[in-house]
């Protein structure tokens, strides 16, 4: 089976179980008077130089195939019905088979007026992320930094040199907006330091607790098994932890492992400007018919502004203030790392 449908057929299946997550270690003090009212709360936002009408996203995953086109077409109208920002899966493919680029360009073709952001690995140069742009007439590329996924990947990359150097091009050059993202294993705060220090100025930490690449490596193995390096990477809580430094000046984006509207809140309140999903989004379309996805997406956005009600923050930045309480392994990580 081609790489790009293994991985998606394996995302599907290690999500079946809801699992117990980092969220879980991290309690809002109920506050008994919320003094405002619904239909005051705002739910923009904005990242990378874009607008949002709400704070959540789709995470670039796929594309390359005859199934992944089938995905990217509804993950496109389901952008387009729910004006939600939505991420293609790596076009490194599309670069190299030229075939294989309608299943990108679809997004586009179902959702011309939509925002799209490309998706490339931070091996590449800066001519390619031009022509990932071009391909789908992009609205701004992510650059995943995935040398987890890579090194367990038995027909990996094994070398890693030069990626700030290509990530710094792309940001001077591209004359698009610039995404940097981990793909589950989340990013300590010298990993956002040094992004800054390049110019990097919109950073996904995507941490771990969702969608497992090392799960999905090592199960593609056939000829011996493992469980190498499942447990490696920083939850995507304690990836938010250590981004504290950074959330006032820098659009940080939180994914990994996103179940639910609390977990939304949740990550807004720890200072993320939106929040990405990718496994939540892929069964979403896998499960409903579009017209139930569609729902379930504008339940989402209703619950969100039900819950900032209930804290009484009238708009994102508000959530901020919001008093939370940090339990077990995230208040170790915090103290032991001296974050507030
Ligand atoms: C991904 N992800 C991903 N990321 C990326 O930057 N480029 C890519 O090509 C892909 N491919 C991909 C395929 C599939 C099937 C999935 C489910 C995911 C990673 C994704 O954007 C995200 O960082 C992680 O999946 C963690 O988020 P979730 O899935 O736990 O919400």
């Amino acid at each position: 089976m081609n790489r790009k449908d293994e991985h998606l057929n394996l995302a599907l299946d290690f999500h079946k179980e809801e699992k117990q997550s980092d969220f879980d270690n991290i309690d809002f003090i109920h506050n008994v008077f919320s003094e405002i009212n619904m239909d005051s709360v705002d739910l923009k936002t904005n990242i990378a130089g874009y607008d949002l009408s709400h704070p959540f996203h789709i995470n670039g995953m796929t594309g390359g195939s005859e199934l992944t086109k089938k995905f990217n077409q509804k993950l496109a109208i389901l952008a387009r019905e729910t004006n939600t920002l939505m991420g293609l899966g790596s076009l490194s493919i599309a670069l190299r088979d030229e075939s294989t680029q309608d299943s990108f360009k679809i997004a586009r073709k179902e959702n011309p007026n939509g925002i799209i952001f490309a998706n490339l690995g931070a091996d590449k140069t800066l001519e390619d992320a031009k022509k990932a742009c071009e391909i789908i007439d992009a609205d701004g590329i992510q650059i995943h930094v995935n040398v987890c996924q890579e090194i367990v990947m038995p027909e990996g990359e094994r070398q890693f040199s030069g990626w700030l150097d290509n990530i710094s091009k792309i940001v001077d050059g591209l004359g698009l907006p610039v995404l940097i993202k981990e793909v589950g294993f989340g990013m300590s705060k010298s990993a956002i330091k040094s992004l800054k220090e390049i110019g990097v100025t919109t950073i996904d930490v995507s941490g771990k607790g969702g969608t497992n690449f090392a799960k999905i490596e090592n199960s593609r193995r056939t000829n011996y098994k493992y469980n190498f390096l499942e447990n490696y990477g920083n939850s995507t809580v304690v990836s938010l932890l250590e981004a504290q430094e950074y959330v006032k000046n820098t659009d940080i984006i939180a994914s990994g492992g996103i179940r639910n509207s609390m977990d939304i809140v949740k990550s807004l309140s720890l200072g993320a400007k939106s929040v990405a999903m990718a496994g939540r989004f892929l069964r979403l379309v896998n499960e409903l018919e579009m017209e139930a996805a569609i729902e379930e997406v504008n339940n989402w956005k209703y619950q969100i502004k039900s819950i900032m009600t209930l804290l009484g923050a009238k708009n994102i930045s508000e959530l901020q203030n919001t008093d939370i309480i940090l339990i077990n392994n995230v208040r170790e990580w915090a103290e032991l790392r001296n974050i507030d």
